[in-house]
């Protein structure tokens, strides 16, 4: 299967996915990287290891709904069949997922329903909730609100920051992420309304 990933930032869960593609693992290939920012370490990564990559920065588009058209185009022109989202900061709209007709995941830095939106790990801590994580699910037209497919829970201990917490939640992000994508790519989840079930 042919995945396109889309990362604003640092990349890191982009670097989880290439290290297991790279060791033949993820049941998948990488083959497009896209970023709404040009300054995205996350396209270097992908330049890094031979990965088509580009910028789509806002400012080369008159509206936003162009941007995301310029964004499927170039998906589509790669034969995309699978789009993770790694890190992308922007929500994609109701006419983009209706239009795109390939499955859509994130991930997302919390155990969710609970601590949607910016900030998770933030919210976490102030919250003083004993237990976060992180989620992997699918993309539908709310906020972090789609069919959930794998999550993990990771102790908030008492003198955790927001920064301390966001470590440790990155590393089990780092195991869960590759592990999602290798899952749908081959085939391996159903789903039932909300409910996503992973075959043996
Ligand atoms: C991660 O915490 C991810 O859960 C969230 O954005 C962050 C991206 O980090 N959606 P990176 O760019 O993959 O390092």
């Amino acid at each position: 299967m042919r995945i396109g990933v889309l990362a604003s930032g640092r990349g890191s869960n982009l670097q989880a996915l290439i290290e297991v593609w790279k060791q033949g693992m993820l049941g998948a290939d990488i083959v497009a990287v896209g970023s709404d920012r040009e300054d995205a370490l996350a396209l270097q990564r992908a330049q890094d290891v031979g990965v088509l990559n580009q910028a789509f920065p806002l400012r080369n588009y008159g509206t936003r709904g162009e941007q995301e058209g310029a964004i499927l185009s170039w998906l589509r022109e790669q034969g995309v069949e699978l789009l993770v989202l790694a890190g992308f900061m922007r929500v994609l709209s109701k006419e983009f997922l209706q239009a795109c007709q390939i499955p859509v995941i994130n991930i997302h830095p919390s155990l969710l329903p609970a601590f949607q939106g910016l900030h998770a790990q933030r919210q976490a801590v102030e919250y003083g909730v004993k237990l976060s994580g992180c989620t992997v699910h699918y993309v539908d037209e709310g906020l972090d609100s789609g069919p959930i497919i794998l999550q993990e829970a990771v102790a908030v201990l008492p003198d955790d920051t927001e920064a301390s917490l966001s470590d440790r939640i990155l590393e089990v992000e780092h195991r869960i992420y590759p592990e999602a994508v290798k899952l749908v790519a081959t085939g391996r989840v159903s789903r039932q309304g909300r409910v996503v079930e992973i075959l043996d």
